[in-house]
């Protein structure tokens, strides 16, 4: 039988996106799907930003959704709060300007934060589908927030997208954990085990409106890889072997999780010619990368929050999307985040920094220690419980003009008690187990461009000379000379 997008019973809610934008109305919160530009709504967003007639607005986004909402919204200049992560260059210019009031949480912690409602509620959830029936919402190919939100919106406006192939009905799985401390323990222990529903319940009457739209999410963008990138993802992967080698890991090292971005992807696609099967994913994002791991063999099983493809891996995926039906599951960000899970299935995480010290914490937010950048996603809540927790960067940025390893970050999201070992083209630093002062000898030594190595042994040794304490020795005077160079001269180096 025919699947139909809307059930029979829900039609008489279609309506057009003008009709169903008139409902939102100004000072709203609304819960928008999507999680890194995949499966957000975009008919709805663009009839508000015509009309204007909502202003001061609140959104709350898993992570990061397309121009239509973070664009258009935010150039009408509607939008007056901003959560969680986000990574449009229109709105980040905003936030950086003092324009809307954002607050960077925990991928993990944002859903818990709409679950336990310790925030301002939200009025509509607005959320893109693949179809909708009386049990509820068949999801686009991601799960982000979208369960919280409409678990707590008063009201849910859907965004039946009919571009999207019916295929992705049934690679969801939503879990709804409840609220302590009769929280549900959450029985996944196999990145593949499904222990939910693969919609999100619904209760008709809850829904305001359908409508019926054909957008396309914005297809992700990847630079090409540089030499020193794949020169990581070699040295990743040799890390690891070593780790097995030397009996610290099993052969199957565990599941893997991958930050995102051009540094990410290409340091996962380091895994294609290391010899590894049958690998799994328990990942908030899988870029394309993995979905050319998933068809190597090289991962058998992906567990992810969402799948966020450039234009010709996605049409890949979609066209064989029978092939990658039972390689991938799709959970809300609140269950692939969860510290819980984390730690019990070991979790190899693997997320790149913007800049790390020579202590080992690191900023993954701050450019120069005051301009946010994407915001920290999920590198927090894998930092903190992954089995391993990998941070792995270029030794330098800007053509070299900026050191991505530096005397002290400029800002922390991970301090260095999260950080197990750093990854740059050069080298590893094992820090497990290494005082501070060993962990400057490994991250100068084998880890920090051959540049900027006089300089940072020079600070420390200065820095010893000085400092008050000799356990983790800074001049404070001089920590953020650094970056106060760089603005002042265009370059780090003296
Ligand atoms: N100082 C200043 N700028 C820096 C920098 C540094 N130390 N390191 C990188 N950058 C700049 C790059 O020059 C580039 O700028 P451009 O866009 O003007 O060219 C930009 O940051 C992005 O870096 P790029 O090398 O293209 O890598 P990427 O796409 O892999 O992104 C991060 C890198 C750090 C921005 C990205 O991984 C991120 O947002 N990380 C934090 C969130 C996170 O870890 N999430 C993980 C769970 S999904």
């Amino acid at each position: 039988m025919k699947m139909e997008r809307v059930a029979e019973s829900l039609k008489s809610k279609v309506m057009s996106a003008d009709a169903a934008a008139q409902l939102i109305k100004t000072g709203m919160v609304i819960g928008v799907s999507g999680f890194t530009s995949i499966g957000y709504p975009k008919d709805v967003p663009l009839a508000l930003a015509a009309s204007g007639h909502a202003t001061d607005l609140s959104i709350y986004v898993g992570a990061a959704v397309g121009d239509e909402v973070d664009g258009e919204l935010v150039r009408k200049g509607l939008i007056k709060r901003r959560y969680a992560h986000q990574s449009g260059k229109d709105l980040r210019n905003a936030i950086n300007a003092g324009e809307i009031a954002y607050s960077d949480v925990h991928i993990s912690h944002f859903p818990m934060h709409m679950n336990q409602k310790t925030g301002p509620n939200v009025d509509v959830a607005l959320v893109e589908c693949t179809a909708v029936t009386e049990d509820g919402l068949y999801l686009a190919a991601s799960g982000g927030t979208a369960d919280a939100a409409v678990r707590t919106a008063d009201f849910v406006i859907i965004e039946v997208n009919k571009n999207l192939p019916m295929g992705l009905m049934g690679m969801h799985d939503i879990f709804e954990i409840g609220l302590p401390p009769n929280a549900k323990i959450i029985p996944i222990t196999k990145p593949d085990e499904r222990v939910g529903t693969p919609y999100i319940p619904c209760p008709p009457e809850k829904i305001a409106a359908i409508v019926m739209t054909e957008g396309h999410d914005e297809p992700q963008k990847f630079k090409p890889a540089s030499p020193a990138i794949a020169k990581i993802g070699e040295n990743v992967v040799s890390f690891l072997k070593g780790e097995i080698a030397a009996g610290r890991l099993p052969e199957d090292p565990g599941p893997i999780q991958s930050g995102v971005g051009t540094v990410g992807n290409a340091v996962l696609s380091g895994l294609a010619s290391s010899g590894f099967k049958g690998l799994s994913m328990y990942t908030e994002v899988m870029q394309d990368s993995a979905i050319g791991l998933i068809e190597q063999g090289v991962f058998n099983f992906a567990s992810t929050s969402s799948i966020a493809l450039a234009e010709d891996t996605k049409k890949r995926f979609y066209e064989n999307i029978d092939f990658f039906k039972d390689k991938i599951v799709v959970r809300p960000q609140e269950i692939t985040n969860h510290p819980e899970i984390s730690r019990r299935l070991g979790v190899i995480a693997l997320n790149t920094p913007i800049e790390l010290d020579i202590y080992g914490n690191v900023n993954s937010t701050h450019i120069m220690g005051t301009k946010m950048m994407n915001g920290l996603g999920g590198s927090g809540d894998f930092a903190r419980n992954a089995r391993i927790s990998i941070f792995a960067t270029e030794s330098t940025a800007k053509g070299g003009a900026i050191s991505c390893i530096v005397p002290m970050v400029s800002h922390v999201d991970q301090t260095e008690h999260d950080v197990a070992v750093i990854v740059t083209e050069y080298g590893v630093a094992d820090l497990r187990w290494k005082t501070p002062k060993e962990r400057v000898e490994l991250i100068i030594e084998n880890c920090a461009h051959p540049d900027y190595r006089p300089m940072l042994r020079e600070y420390y040794e200065h820095a010893f000379e000085i400092s008050a304490g000799k356990h983790t020795p800074h001049d404070l005077e001089q920590a953020l000379s650094w970056h106060q160079r760089f603005l002042d001269t265009g370059s780090m180096k003296k």
